[in-house]
């Protein structure tokens, strides 16, 4: 029996009110009817297929966070046991689930199917919004309606899961989704590889939501005794439709699901990918390039795995640059990329056998025509790529920053240490390896600032985030089509994760578009600021307006990346502008961003209502980061309630291509 939904139900009044609720948690191949599919399967030592599941035990518990309940059933013929969790939050309406599979039959049984949840909604005017995108094109929402059959949103990766489809999922119950109204059900599967998101929609009343790892890449063969938990899928439940979801979702991040960034917020960062230092940043990284003594890294095709500094670029090695920054008073990070190798490298040389790959078969290289993966599944190249972060940080104390980027796929499925018989479990064996790495740093440097990037936004997921502080949104530093991809990403991660960097004019990734310097600032502002202009080309112009965005985003910081987020105008919707706001929990103080994303004669521009303020508060407006050389606009210093920006609105200048406005509210 099951429901899930607005809280005040009971399940005797729901019964009353005529709801089925004969679903299975956790339907089984073997138990269900032809029209169901399975959440679980199995293969038997000897080669039974069945899993006809009963209630053995139900346990449950609570702290100060939440509310554990443990339903425990077996196989009625053969000794395989399945726990199904249930962690309720009290602060926040989330619900986490999983499952724990173990069994004690004489040989391996295959998991062949084991979704982390399942749900059973009714079936309506159901819709489905996720993200879709590409390397560079990240997070576009997607949506549509459910119709009968089966929807798969799924990732192939292998070591990556958010550039194509990403494993979160907004399902919307009372027809088309809206901003900020209809009840909204957000799951997000807690895995960095490969996963599949599924919702069948049968002639039964019934929308069947299933969600967990893939299992094509990786039936898992379970040995006696061995305990194979699944991810967690969160669940989040909102009646304020898509934006109250992402506000529930970015509570839960910031106390449940990211490292321990949660409401504190992150250092405006000047990066040496596309650009470098800059006064008044307050952490200087160095990218990709600094290493390799061997095969230097003059470019992406050698090196990888040869985590020692190429003296001809840094003679004086990581110390003079970590001096020099604590010098100027500024943090110093550094970029590396430890789960892989390129086959031009010492470390290919030593230990070939490292690599993912099948006996025989031609090694498949990627990035750079020599980029390969390492074998996480084997204990010993853990223990390496640990040693990676350890020595840097033993020997480089002072490094306050590791950007972790991860730019190959997996594409030999085949692991030297792993038997034959286990070849099926180097999926799975390989994100928890880089799991239990990634534990042994956190364990040893809880202070270390870790961003996860993989070639931009590959990596944005809520597997890896418990690890990590913040994220590469993406690597499309062009201001325009960072407001599109910004603005989906915040469907699942608040803002203090998103790091969004100011970048070049003309730019370089979206055919030479020239965007003024001000528009670039105002896009990453709204998000953990940083830059990748490189100082030396930048205009007067440019100089002087970042000094002024990073000035006035130091007042800011503290809403716009632990407030709480409200989509007022989606880019998506061709109203010539896109404009979102931050308020904090005590509604005294917000800021606004605007961004006209398009521009031509008479354009009807739509007057804006805010969010998220105190109806009875008044507000005073301050423009904030204003063009270089101009006045503020009409509205600087102006008073409204609170009622009156969210029932009446405003009506903001917006004259050119590329205006924006930043304005703070007190
Ligand atoms: C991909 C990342 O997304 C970039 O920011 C940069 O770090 C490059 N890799 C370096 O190779």
């Amino acid at each position: 029996m099951g429901y899930y939904g607005n809280k005040s139900a009971t399940l005797q009044q729901l019964r009353d009110g005529g709801a089925d609720l004969n679903f299975s948690a956790l339907p089984a191949f073997g138990t269900v009817d032809a029209i169901h599919l399975p959440a679980i399967q199995v293969q038997h030592a000897d080669g039974d297929l069945n899993l006809e599941l009963k209630v053995t035990d139900y346990q449950t518990s609570s702290d100060d966070r939440s509310q554990l309940h443990i339903f425990t059933m077996t196989d009625k013929l053969l000794p395989v046991t399945v726990k199904v969790f249930y962690k309720a939050y009290k602060n926040v309406d989330v619900i986490e689930t999983w499952t724990e599979i173990s069994h004690k039959e004489k040989r391996a049984i295959t998991l062949k199917r084991f979704d982390s949840g399942h749900l059973t909604l009714r079936q309506g005017d159901v819709w489905i919004s996720h993200l879709h995108g590409n390397w560079a094109a990240e997070t576009e929402p997607t949506t549509e309606p459910l119709t009968q059959g089966l929807k798969t949103i799924r990732n192939t990766d292998g070591a990556r899961n958010s550039h194509l489809d990403a494993p979160e999922l907004m399902i919307s119950l009372d027809g088309e989704p809206q901003e900020t109204t209809g009840r909204v059900i957000a799951a997000i599967l807690c895995w960095s590889g490969n996963y599949e998101l599924r919702i069948n929609t049968t002639g039964h009343r019934q929308h069947q939501f299933y969600a967990g790892i893939d299992p094509m890449s990786s039936e898992y063969v379970l040995e006696p005794n061995e305990l194979f938990e699944t991810p967690h899928l969160a669940l989040a439940y909102s009646e304020d439709g898509l934006g109250g979801a992402s506000r529930t979702i970015h509570r839960w991040a910031r106390t449940e699901g990211m490292f321990h960034r949660g409401m504190k917020t992150g250092d405006i960062l000047l990066n040496s990918w596309e650009g470098v230092v800059f006064d008044g940043g307050e952490l200087f990284v160095m990218d990709d390039g600094w290493f390799g003594d061997k095969y230097p890294r003059n470019n992406d095709s050698s090196s990888l795995g040869d985590w020692v500094v190429d003296k001809r670029k840094l003679p004086g090695g990581i110390s003079t640059l970590t001096q020099a920054a604590r010098q100027r008073g500024i943090k110093f990070g550094i970029w590396i990329e430890p789960e892989m190798c390129n086959t031009v490298s010492e470390l290919y040389e030593k230990h070939p056998d490292w690599m993912l790959q099948t006996k025989g078969r031609e090694l498949k290289q990627g990035r750079g025509g020599t980029q390969v993966v390492l074998d996480l599944t084997n204990p010993k190249v853990q223990d390496f790529i640990f040693g990676i972060v350890d020595n840097l940080m033993t020997q480089n104390p002072d490094i306050a920053y590791i950007k972790w980027d991860a730019n190959a796929s997996i594409q030999n499925y085949g692991s030297l240490y792993l038997p034959k018989d286990k070849q099926n479990n180097i999926s799975i064996l390989w994100h928890r390896g880089l799991i239990n790495v990634l534990k042994r740093i956190r364990a040893k440097y809880p202070d270390l600032v870790m961003q996860d990037c993989a070639s931009g936004g590959g990596r944005a997921n809520y597997g890896l985030l418990p690890y990590f502080d913040e994220f590469w949104v993406s690597d499309n530093n062009d201001a325009l089509q960072r407001v599109y991809i910004q603005y989906g990403t915040s469907y699942f991660f608040p803002a203090n994760a998103m790091a969004q960097h100011i970048g070049g004019s003309p730019y370089w990734n979206t055919g030479g578009r020239v965007i003024p310097i001000k528009f670039r600032c105002d896009v990453a502002m709204s998000g953990r600021l940083g830059m990748e202009l490189q100082p030396r080309h930048m205009s007067q112009e440019e100089h002087d307006q970042c000094t002024q965005a990073f000035a006035d985003y130091k007042l800011l910081r503290p809403v716009v990346q632990t407030g709480n987020l409200y989509r007022l105008i989606s880019p998506y919707n061709r109203k010539g502008v896109s404009s979102i706001m931050f308020s904090n929990d005590a509604m005294d103080h917000a800021v606004w961003f605007v961004y006209k994303v398009d521009n031509y004669v008479d354009q009807p521009l739509p007057r804006i209502q805010l969010a998220g303020l105190d109806p009875e508060r008044s507000y005073t407006i301050t423009e904030r980061n204003i063009k270089v050389g101009q006045k503020p606009c009409e509205l600087n210093g102006k008073t409204f309630t609170g009622r009156f920006l969210m029932d009446i609105g405003l009506e903001v200048p917006l004259a050119s291509d590329y205006a924006s406005r930043i304005f703070e509210l007190k």
